[in-house]
Protein backbone atom coordinates (compact mmCIF):
# COMPACT_ATOMS: atom_id res chain seq x y z
CA UNK A 1 0.00 0.00 0.00
CA UNK A 2 1.30 2.96 -1.11
CA UNK A 3 0.69 6.21 1.32
CA UNK A 4 2.85 9.61 0.04
CA UNK A 5 4.46 10.99 -2.66
CA UNK A 6 7.82 10.02 -1.86
CA UNK A 7 7.02 6.27 -1.83
CA UNK A 8 4.94 6.80 -5.47
CA UNK A 9 8.13 8.78 -6.83
CA UNK A 10 10.19 5.75 -5.85
CA UNK A 11 8.09 4.01 -8.27
CA UNK A 12 9.37 6.21 -11.74
CA UNK A 13 11.88 3.32 -13.26
CA UNK A 14 14.89 5.67 -14.94
CA UNK A 15 16.01 4.39 -18.42
CA UNK A 16 19.43 5.65 -19.88
CA UNK A 17 19.57 6.44 -23.83
CA UNK A 18 15.73 6.00 -24.50
CA UNK A 19 14.57 7.01 -26.91
CA UNK A 20 17.74 8.44 -28.23
CA UNK A 21 21.46 8.86 -26.74
CA UNK A 22 21.78 10.92 -23.66
CA UNK A 23 18.24 11.34 -22.77
CA UNK A 24 17.71 9.87 -19.38
CA UNK A 25 13.92 8.63 -19.75
CA UNK A 26 11.49 8.84 -16.86
CA UNK A 27 9.03 6.25 -16.80
CA UNK A 28 5.33 6.85 -15.07
CA UNK A 29 3.63 3.77 -16.12
CA UNK A 30 4.86 1.76 -12.93
CA UNK A 31 2.32 4.11 -11.04
CA UNK A 32 -0.56 2.94 -12.96
CA UNK A 33 0.59 -0.74 -12.13
CA UNK A 34 -0.36 0.11 -8.20
CA UNK A 35 -3.68 1.54 -7.57
CA UNK A 36 -2.88 2.61 -4.20
CA UNK A 37 -0.02 4.59 -5.94
CA UNK A 38 -2.01 5.69 -8.77
CA UNK A 39 -5.01 7.14 -6.18
CA UNK A 40 -1.77 8.91 -4.15
CA UNK A 41 -0.75 10.72 -7.34
CA UNK A 42 -4.32 11.74 -8.56
CA UNK A 43 -5.17 12.86 -4.99
CA UNK A 44 -2.15 15.20 -4.95
CA UNK A 45 -2.76 16.36 -8.53
CA UNK A 46 -6.07 17.39 -8.01
CA UNK A 47 -5.22 18.82 -3.98
CA UNK A 48 -2.39 21.27 -6.06
CA UNK A 49 -4.96 23.09 -8.56
CA UNK A 50 -7.66 23.58 -5.82
CA UNK A 51 -5.18 25.20 -3.77
CA UNK A 52 -3.89 27.35 -6.68
CA UNK A 53 -7.54 27.82 -7.66
CA UNK A 54 -8.24 28.80 -4.04
CA UNK A 55 -4.70 31.36 -3.60
CA UNK A 56 -5.83 33.24 -7.00
CA UNK A 57 -9.21 34.44 -4.95
CA UNK A 58 -11.11 31.11 -5.38
CA UNK A 59 -11.02 31.12 -9.59
CA UNK A 60 -13.14 28.95 -11.92
CA UNK A 61 -11.12 26.89 -14.20
CA UNK A 62 -12.86 26.67 -17.07
CA UNK A 63 -11.11 24.00 -18.95
CA UNK A 64 -8.70 21.45 -18.44
CA UNK A 65 -6.41 21.28 -21.54
CA UNK A 66 -4.17 17.70 -21.64
CA UNK A 67 -1.10 17.21 -23.50
CA UNK A 68 -0.95 14.16 -26.22
CA UNK A 69 -0.40 11.48 -25.46
CA UNK A 70 0.72 10.92 -21.51
CA UNK A 71 -1.13 13.97 -20.59
CA UNK A 72 -4.73 12.60 -21.19
CA UNK A 73 -4.14 9.90 -18.29
CA UNK A 74 -4.45 12.73 -16.00
CA UNK A 75 -6.58 15.81 -17.68
CA UNK A 76 -10.08 14.11 -17.59
CA UNK A 77 -9.77 13.09 -14.04
CA UNK A 78 -8.74 16.54 -13.05
CA UNK A 79 -11.17 18.54 -15.00
CA UNK A 80 -13.90 16.11 -13.78
CA UNK A 81 -12.51 17.46 -10.11
CA UNK A 82 -12.18 20.82 -11.05
CA UNK A 83 -15.82 20.46 -12.36
CA UNK A 84 -14.40 22.10 -15.73
CA UNK A 85 -14.21 20.75 -19.06
CA UNK A 86 -11.87 18.54 -20.96
CA UNK A 87 -9.96 19.08 -24.06
CA UNK A 88 -7.19 17.58 -26.20
CA UNK A 89 -4.08 19.04 -27.50
CA UNK A 90 -2.95 16.53 -30.05
CA UNK A 91 -0.06 16.25 -32.36
CA UNK A 92 -1.14 17.23 -35.93
CA UNK A 93 -2.92 15.41 -37.85
CA UNK A 94 -5.68 13.31 -35.28
CA UNK A 95 -8.21 16.24 -34.97
CA UNK A 96 -11.46 16.74 -37.30
CA UNK A 97 -12.88 19.74 -38.27
CA UNK A 98 -11.09 23.63 -37.91
CA UNK A 99 -8.23 23.48 -35.84
CA UNK A 100 -4.96 25.46 -35.48
CA UNK A 101 -1.46 24.57 -35.18
CA UNK A 102 1.98 25.68 -33.69
CA UNK A 103 5.14 23.84 -34.29
CA UNK A 104 7.89 23.16 -31.63
CA UNK A 105 10.97 21.79 -30.83
CA UNK A 106 10.92 19.38 -27.60
CA UNK A 107 13.87 17.38 -26.15
CA UNK A 108 14.03 14.79 -28.31
CA UNK A 109 13.20 16.55 -32.32
CA UNK A 110 10.50 18.71 -33.63
CA UNK A 111 7.01 18.34 -33.79
CA UNK A 112 3.35 20.26 -34.33
CA UNK A 113 0.92 20.36 -32.21
CA UNK A 114 -3.00 21.37 -32.73
CA UNK A 115 -6.47 21.68 -31.25
CA UNK A 116 -9.80 22.43 -32.27
CA UNK A 117 -11.00 25.90 -32.32
CA UNK A 118 -13.83 26.01 -31.09
CA UNK A 119 -12.98 23.63 -28.36
CA UNK A 120 -11.97 26.80 -26.04
CA UNK A 121 -14.03 30.37 -25.89
CA UNK A 122 -12.47 33.81 -26.00
CA UNK A 123 -11.59 34.98 -22.26
CA UNK A 124 -11.67 31.16 -20.19
CA UNK A 125 -9.51 30.00 -17.40
CA UNK A 126 -7.48 27.35 -18.67
CA UNK A 127 -4.94 24.76 -16.46
CA UNK A 128 -2.90 22.61 -19.02
CA UNK A 129 -1.45 19.50 -17.54
CA UNK A 130 1.30 16.57 -18.86
CA UNK A 131 3.06 13.96 -17.64
CA UNK A 132 6.26 15.55 -17.88
CA UNK A 133 8.06 19.42 -18.26
CA UNK A 134 11.52 18.93 -20.24
CA UNK A 135 12.59 21.63 -22.31
CA UNK A 136 9.41 23.27 -22.58
CA UNK A 137 9.15 23.36 -25.79
CA UNK A 138 5.41 20.73 -26.07
CA UNK A 139 3.63 22.69 -22.95
CA UNK A 140 4.91 25.97 -24.74
CA UNK A 141 3.26 25.71 -28.00
CA UNK A 142 0.14 24.76 -25.78
CA UNK A 143 -0.01 27.79 -24.29
CA UNK A 144 0.62 29.40 -27.70
CA UNK A 145 -2.55 27.49 -29.02
CA UNK A 146 -4.66 28.53 -26.19
CA UNK A 147 -3.71 32.61 -26.45
CA UNK A 148 -4.61 32.27 -30.14
CA UNK A 149 -7.55 31.21 -29.22
CA UNK A 150 -8.22 34.58 -26.76
CA UNK A 151 -8.12 32.35 -23.69
CA UNK A 152 -5.28 32.39 -20.81
CA UNK A 153 -3.58 29.80 -19.55
CA UNK A 154 -3.70 30.52 -15.52
CA UNK A 155 -1.36 27.22 -14.71
CA UNK A 156 0.72 24.69 -16.01
CA UNK A 157 0.47 21.23 -14.06
CA UNK A 158 3.03 18.40 -14.31
CA UNK A 159 3.14 15.29 -12.41
CA UNK A 160 7.19 15.50 -13.21
CA UNK A 161 9.78 18.46 -13.88
CA UNK A 162 12.81 17.71 -15.18
CA UNK A 163 14.41 20.71 -13.26
CA UNK A 164 17.66 20.57 -14.76
CA UNK A 165 16.46 21.03 -18.46
CA UNK A 166 15.28 24.67 -17.55
CA UNK A 167 11.21 24.18 -18.98
CA UNK A 168 10.10 26.71 -16.97
CA UNK A 169 11.85 29.40 -18.44
CA UNK A 170 10.23 28.51 -22.09
CA UNK A 171 6.88 28.92 -20.24
CA UNK A 172 5.01 32.11 -19.76
CA UNK A 173 2.13 31.09 -17.26
CA UNK A 174 2.78 29.96 -13.59
CA UNK A 175 3.85 26.33 -13.03
CA UNK A 176 3.47 23.82 -10.39
CA UNK A 177 4.58 20.29 -10.60
CA UNK A 178 4.71 17.35 -7.75
CA UNK A 179 7.30 15.59 -8.39
CA UNK A 180 10.59 16.69 -9.40
CA UNK A 181 14.05 15.02 -10.91
CA UNK A 182 17.84 17.33 -10.89
C1 LIG B 1 6.92 13.91 -23.77
C2 LIG B 1 6.22 14.27 -22.47
C3 LIG B 1 5.87 15.72 -22.68
C4 LIG B 1 7.03 16.23 -23.51
C5 LIG B 1 8.00 16.95 -22.64
O1 LIG B 1 5.98 13.58 -24.73
O2 LIG B 1 5.09 13.46 -22.25
O3 LIG B 1 4.65 15.88 -23.38
O4 LIG B 1 7.64 15.09 -24.11
O5 LIG B 1 9.12 17.40 -23.37
P1 LIG B 1 9.45 18.93 -23.60
O6 LIG B 1 9.19 19.67 -22.31
O7 LIG B 1 10.91 18.92 -23.95
O8 LIG B 1 8.62 19.44 -24.72
P2 LIG B 1 6.35 12.99 -26.15
O9 LIG B 1 6.53 14.11 -27.11
O10 LIG B 1 7.45 12.02 -25.99
O11 LIG B 1 5.01 12.29 -26.62
P3 LIG B 1 4.07 11.14 -26.04
O12 LIG B 1 3.41 11.68 -24.80
O13 LIG B 1 3.12 10.99 -27.17
O14 LIG B 1 4.88 9.92 -25.77
N1 LIG C 1 10.43 10.84 -19.62
C1 LIG C 1 9.27 10.89 -20.24
N2 LIG C 1 8.99 11.75 -21.19
C2 LIG C 1 9.92 12.62 -21.55
C3 LIG C 1 11.16 12.62 -20.94
C4 LIG C 1 11.42 11.69 -19.92
O1 LIG C 1 12.51 11.64 -19.32
N3 LIG C 1 11.87 13.63 -21.49
C5 LIG C 1 11.07 14.21 -22.40
N4 LIG C 1 9.90 13.61 -22.43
Amino acid sequence: EIRDIEQVKELIKSYPDFPSEGVLFRDIFPIFQNPSALDCLLNNLVEQALEFAKKQGSIKIDAVVGLDARGFLFGPTLALKLQAKFVPVRKVGKLPGQTIKFTYVKEYGQDVMEIQADAILKDEKVLIVDDLLATGGTCSAAENLVSQLGATVVLNQFVIELSDLKGRDLLTAPIYSILSFG
